[in-house]
């Protein structure tokens, strides 16, 4: 997986994912990642890549010739013209959903928007997806363009070292991932439940799968409608409601 990230900040991305896991990944070559400054395209002698807008008001727009050439030189190599994804809160919520569809491109180009936004007239020709990863406004996107980097390569074969890890967590089937525990079996009087130091398997899997749909059910209810259940979870859930509706 290669990613590309059109920004004014370039060492900003190097330097926040050269860390930890995505930082790994990059050491071994299974994700590549080219962070490229718009502002090395300009044209103008003081090298400005920001003008004021058409119509009045406030804050600059970024003008669309250093951001088209930056794309012109990243994909001129390229056979198939990647998907080009727009920071922008005017976007679609980014979602796990997106992150495992966009985990099996080859190529991402990821544009960062600073100021008041870029000319649109740039935005139509080439991007292909508005993203965003929350309904607020942050000063620029290279924060959001990191988000969905490092959730997008925790997706590729070999970029976590434990296979199964990505699998078992929140989100799989929807729902939000049980407790965890580790040593010491009491901590300031509280025990780690019976059930995980038992060694019986069936019954550790079902404590954990309860503990995520009682999770997801009193934090994230409205993952439920989404949420991949069967007939025991269900019943698990009515239980559940049932025994709150008592306690009210
Ligand atoms: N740019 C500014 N705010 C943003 C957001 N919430 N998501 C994506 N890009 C942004």
């Amino acid at each position: 997986m290669n990613f590309y990230v059109m920004t004014l900040f370039p060492e900003m991305i190097e330097q926040g994912l050269h860390t930890s896991i995505t930082g790994r990944a990059l050491d071994s070559g299974i994700i590549t990642l080219n962070a490229v400054n718009i502002r090395d395209y300009t044209e103008d002698k003081h090298r400005h890549v920001d003008d004021y807008p058409y119509g009045g008001g406030a804050g600059m727009v970024m003008q669309p010739q250093p951001v088209y050439d930056c794309y012109a030189d990243i994909t001129k190599a390229m056979a198939k013209k990647p998907r080009v994804i727009y920071m922008t809160p005017q976007g679609k919520v980014f979602s796990q959903a997106i992150a495992e569809e966009l985990s099996k491109e080859e190529n991402l180009i990821f544009l960062c928007g600073h100021y008041e936004g870029i000319d649109e007239r740039v935005l139509e020709e080439i991007v292909t997806d508005n993203l965003s990863i929350g309904d607020y406004v942050l000063t620029g996107g290279e924060l959001p363009a990191m988000v969905m980097i490092d959730s997008i390569s925790r997706l590729v074969p070999g970029v976590l070292n434990n296979e199964t890890s990505a699998q078992y967590e929140s989100f799989q089937d929807g729902l939000l991932e049980y407790p965890q525990y580790t040593r010491p079996v009491e901590f300031h009087g509280k025990k780690v439940p019976e059930v995980l130091m038992s060694g019986h398997h069936a019954n550790i899997e079902r404590w954990r799968r309860e503990k995520s749909l009682e999770r997801t059910y009193l934090r994230r209810p409205e993952l439920l409608k989404e949420a991949a259940l069967d007939k025991k979870d269900r019943q698990f859930l009515e239980k559940l409601y049932w025994d709150q509706e008592k306690n009210v």
